[in-house]
């Protein structure tokens, strides 16, 4: 396989360990491992794990925790659900399953880069579908519609969306699933963010499995349960999709980490605890960073994000993403990430589930970088 560098992995990892301001990061402020074990006051748990014997686990995941996520859809079980090493795994199984060479793919453009990248890389024709600052990084569906041929095998969807922090409407979806339906083409929803709805937003739709056969849902414990260090997430999807994909995934991965498959079901059994931690903390972010983009509006701007953990920040100075991004990191510690990783020029991508101390010290070195930088000479955009 041909495949692109991942620019935004390659650039986070330039930086990512000296900085003292990650403020790009796409997940909420990851739980310590005492902190996850401590969510419930039942104390059988670590007992558990120090008596686990630590050999393979089962393939496709526990029983217990394919059907715990499986009830979490609609008209599903365990055994359409497989678990694998992030979504990342998920999404790449289903990519190199279902798609052949020459296969014609839509994919949502800005992105994570693996969702069209991977397709790509396989051999595929892959047009994008495309968040713009010109239609307000919303999704256009007749832009969509105009995209999809006779011939279209996957749409390519993420929503909430990584990097501007859009998010697809339920009717929305629902048009969408009745052009896979209608073209008899798969629907993959990549909802990395999902049960991530921010406060005074639209409430989210429901996952993109629960409106039929046509419809992958991929998720993950990485953003929403701020656990990306277990590396467990998940497909669920038809039944013959699952085995296809696990017959591909033996000369992977073979299984999940038997620990962090056990941990991943103990955060998912106390959800309600996680999402209200994750609600106060994107909740004082989401003031701070309102009050720093008025306060810095000479510089900054930005379409407030409907749903997930990131936003697209617009920057109004005569310089090119890469090496602003790469001054604040040297110089000021902060990391934002480079708009051209996503290819848009004079934007920075901002997470807004950091530390919330960490998120308003970084934001004002931000500021601090940006008027150096116009004092020393660069020219304000127009
Ligand atoms: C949209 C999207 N999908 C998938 C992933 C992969 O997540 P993980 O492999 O950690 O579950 C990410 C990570 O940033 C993401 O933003």
């Amino acid at each position: 396989m041909q495949i692109e560098t991942f620019q935004l992995e390659r650039w986070m990892t330039t930086y990512e360990l000296d900085v003292d301001y990650d403020i790009t990061e796409s997940g909420i402020y990851p739980l310590s491992l005492r902190e996850l074990i401590e969510l419930s006051d039942d104390d059988a748990l670590l007992d558990e794990l120090l008596d686990t014997r630590l050999g393979y686990s089962e393939a496709r995941g526990t029983h217990e925790l394919r059907a715990e996520l499986a009830s979490t859809y609609a008209n599903s079980t365990a055994d359409n659900v497989l678990i694998t090493t992030g979504a990342i795994e998920a999404n790449f199984l289903l990519f190199n399953t279902l798609l052949t060479p020459g296969d014609h793919v839509v994919a949502v453009h800005p992105a994570y880069q693996q969702l069209y990248s991977v397709p790509r890389g396989i051999g595929c024709q892959v047009d994008l579908w495309r968040l713009t600052p010109d239609n307000g990084f919303t999704f256009d569906l007749n832009a969509l519609e105009d995209l999809v041929r006779p011939e279209t095998r996957m749409i390519v969807l993420n929503t909430p969306h990584n990097p501007t922090g859009a998010a697809l409407t339920d009717k929305q979806l629902r048009r969408i699933y009745e052009m896979a339906e209608a073209h008899d083409l798969w629907l993959l929803c990549d909802e990395a963010y999902r049960w991530l709805e921010l406060p005074g937003a639209e409430a989210l739709p429901g996952p993109g499995r629960n409106l039929g056969e046509r419809a992958i849902s991929t998720g993950t414990f990485s953003k929403p349960f701020g656990l990306p260090g277990l590396r467990i997430g998940w497909m669920i999807a038809p039944e013959e999709i699952v085995q296809r994909c696990w017959e591909l995934r033996d000369y992977i991965s073979l299984s999940p980490g038997k620990l962090n498959d056990r941990l991943a079901l103990h955060a998912l059994r106390n959800r309600e605890r996680i999402f209200e931690r994750n609600r106060r903390i994107v909740t004082q972010n989401l003031e701070t960073i309102d009050l720093w983009i008025d306060e810095n509006d000479r510089f900054v701007s930005w379409t407030r994000p409907h749903g997930g953990l990131l936003a697209l920040l617009a920057y109004n100075l005569e310089i090119p993403s890469q090496s602003l991004a790469n001054r604040l990191a040297e110089e000021y510690s902060v990391m934002l990430a480079p708009g051209a990783a996503f290819d848009y020029e004079h934007y920075l991508r901002v997470g807004i589930g950091q530390r919330p101390d960490t998120f308003e010290a970084g934001l004002e070195r931000a500021a601090a970088c940006f008027r150096d930088l116009e004092a020393s000479g660069v020219p304000l955009r127009s």
